[in-house]
């Protein structure tokens, strides 16, 4: 099959958040299964010139865009970046500009990344490669299957969620801004509440709806997860379907990992106690083996349940318990978890920002691994923590749900405990969580027992990139359905 991967960002190009990781794997997947994947990428000023590419070739240039061409790095996948200064040209963060908010022309952006795909996917850019299937990934490429949806002879079109909280709302000034086609204004079409919304694009207009875990599939159709949008999902439930994200198992293999100060397996977990000392040292924490050391990797957000953690840490405090957090996000939570590493310097470490080494380490050094999120559509760290023998503290929600099984009596017993898992988003039961995953670090045997599980677990692409070629039959069966 031929398959135009559409997307906002990709790994090691360009990274915020999870969808990188996704897009800078999956296709890659998809290649080695035999298929033809090319990634269409906005041709950010600091992918074009960061030097990640051994060549890039212009395939088209006309119309005030340019169509670069360059392979993701360790692979032979081709990505195709959308270049235009105006629009692309600015260092920074993708979406948001150095005050932290949105870049106000976000929708002109994201819209021309999408008319750009719809002439891709309709071979008119002089490519001479027309795809079968345009797979298209959260908002921000949302209107493609819209505006795909009334082409002749188009691909068919299949929409990920990775995260239905962002949406791209705008205002109706926007939608007339973008000059698009007046029977789009329509609850049925983009629409939302007297506002334009991208991602209802994707929703509405799309052969086949993806998200990333089945638990969220299931979520986003109430009302709790669906954020306004479960009406539809649940209209279009027949066409939504849940495919849980793999990990990248070569970047992340404690085996081979070059970040890690010692590389180890599921047969030399005593080796860990090596990373766990680094990990200590270079958060200037006390080297201290009797304590039990929590970590967080992640965005400090409501989301991810870090207010949780916040409330707790007067308690924690009285524990013999060590906290290592990278992240960054919200400033009030910056600020106050930066307050509290000054008031315990030797048991509490923050460190703002990026920071993919130190992501390696934690997960090779940590005992425990933090992650009380509110929802969480997949979740990929909890998969890094079981590959790399740490255990997850993990909600009950998502991905999560999907990917964790609870270090209760039977799952024990069956071998089949890889973490603790809670139910509530409440600091109180995160609290009992995170007292049950101390007791079970204290007793040798089931915290071996559990580790090992974990690390046992195939958490690799191939299985659910091959959900999604079985998935594309689908949709391009729909289609002709549609078109008959
Ligand atoms: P989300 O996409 O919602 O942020 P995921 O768990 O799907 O959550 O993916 C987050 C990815 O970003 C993971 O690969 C995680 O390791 C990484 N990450 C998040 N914050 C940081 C950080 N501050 N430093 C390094 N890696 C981070
Ligand atoms: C989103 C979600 C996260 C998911 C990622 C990749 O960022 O928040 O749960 O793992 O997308 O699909």
């Amino acid at each position: 099959k031929k398959i135009l991967f559409v997307t906002s960002e990709a790994y090691p190009l360009i990274k915020t958040g999870g969808l990188a990781d996704v897009s800078g794997s999956l296709p890659i997947a998809l290649k080695a299964l035999g298929h033809d994947v090319r990634i269409l990428l906005p041709g950010y000023a600091s992918v074009v010139e960061m030097g990640h590419f051994e060549s890039v070739r212009l395939l088209h240039g006309d119309g005030g865009i340019a169509i670069l061409e360059g392979v993701l790095p360790g692979s032979t996948v081709p990505v195709w970046l959308l270049a235009h200064p105006e629009y692309f040209g600015r260092l920074g963060n993708p979406y948001l500009a150095s005050d932290g908010k949105p870049w106000p022309d976000n929708p002109a952006r994201f819209s021309l990344l999408c008319h750009v795909a719809v002439e891709i996917a309709m071979d008119r850019l002089g490519l001479r490669w027309k795809p079968d299937i345009v797979h298209c990934n959260d908002w921000q490429t949302g209107l493609a299957p819209a505006l795909l949806s009334d082409e002749p002879g188009r691909p068919a079109t299949v929409f990920t969620i990775h995260n239905l909280a962002y949406q791209g709302v705008f205002p109706y000034e926007t939608f007339l801004k973008l000059r698009l086609p007046n029977r789009f204004w329509s609850s049925h079409a983009l629409e939302f509440y007297n506002q334009f919304s991208f991602i209802k694009g994707g929703l509405v207009f799309s052969d086949r709806i993806t998200t990333v875990s089945p638990h969220y599939a299931e979520e986003i159709q109430g009302e709790e997860f669906g954020a306004g949008l479960e009406g539809l999902l649940r209209h279009r439930r027949e066409r939504l379907s849940g495919i849980l994200n793999g990990i990248d198992a070569d970047a992340w293999n404690p085996a081979t990992d070059p970040y890690i100060a010692a590389n180890y397996d599921i047969d030399t977990l005593e080796k860990r106690a090596a990373n766990r000392m680094a990990l200590q040292q270079v958060f200037g924490l006390a080297q201290d083996d009797a304590i039990v050391l929590m970590a967080w990797v992640g965005r400090l957000v409501q989301q991810k349940g870090i207010d949780l953690v916040i409330e707790l840490l007067p308690k924690l405090m009285r524990m013999p318990i060590q906290l290592v957090i990278v992240g960054s996000g919200e400033a009030r939570y910056e600020q106050i978890l930066l307050d509290w590493a000054r008031l315990y310097p030797d048991r509490i470490a923050v460190k703002l920002g990026y920071d993919e080494a130190n992501a390696h380490l934690i997960e090779a050094g940590t005992d425990l691994f933090l992650m009380p999120s509110r929802f969480e559509p997949c979740g990929l760290n909890q998969m890094y923590s079981q590959r790399y023998g740490a255990i997850p503290v993990v909600r009950h929600v998502g991905g999560l749900a999907d990917t964790v099984a609870d270090a209760n009596a039977t799952n024990l017993t069956m071998d089949r405990a890889t973490g603790v898992v809670f139910q509530e988003a409440a600091a109180e039961d995160l609290l009992q969580a995170l007292n049950r995953g101390f007791v079970l670090c204290q007793n040798k045997v089931l915290r071996e027992k559990v580790q090992k599980a974990g690390m046992s677990k195939d958490f690799s692409w191939r299985q659910s990139a091959q959900c999604y070629l079985d998935l594309y039959d689908l949709a391009m069966a729909d289609r002709l359905t549609a078109e008959s």
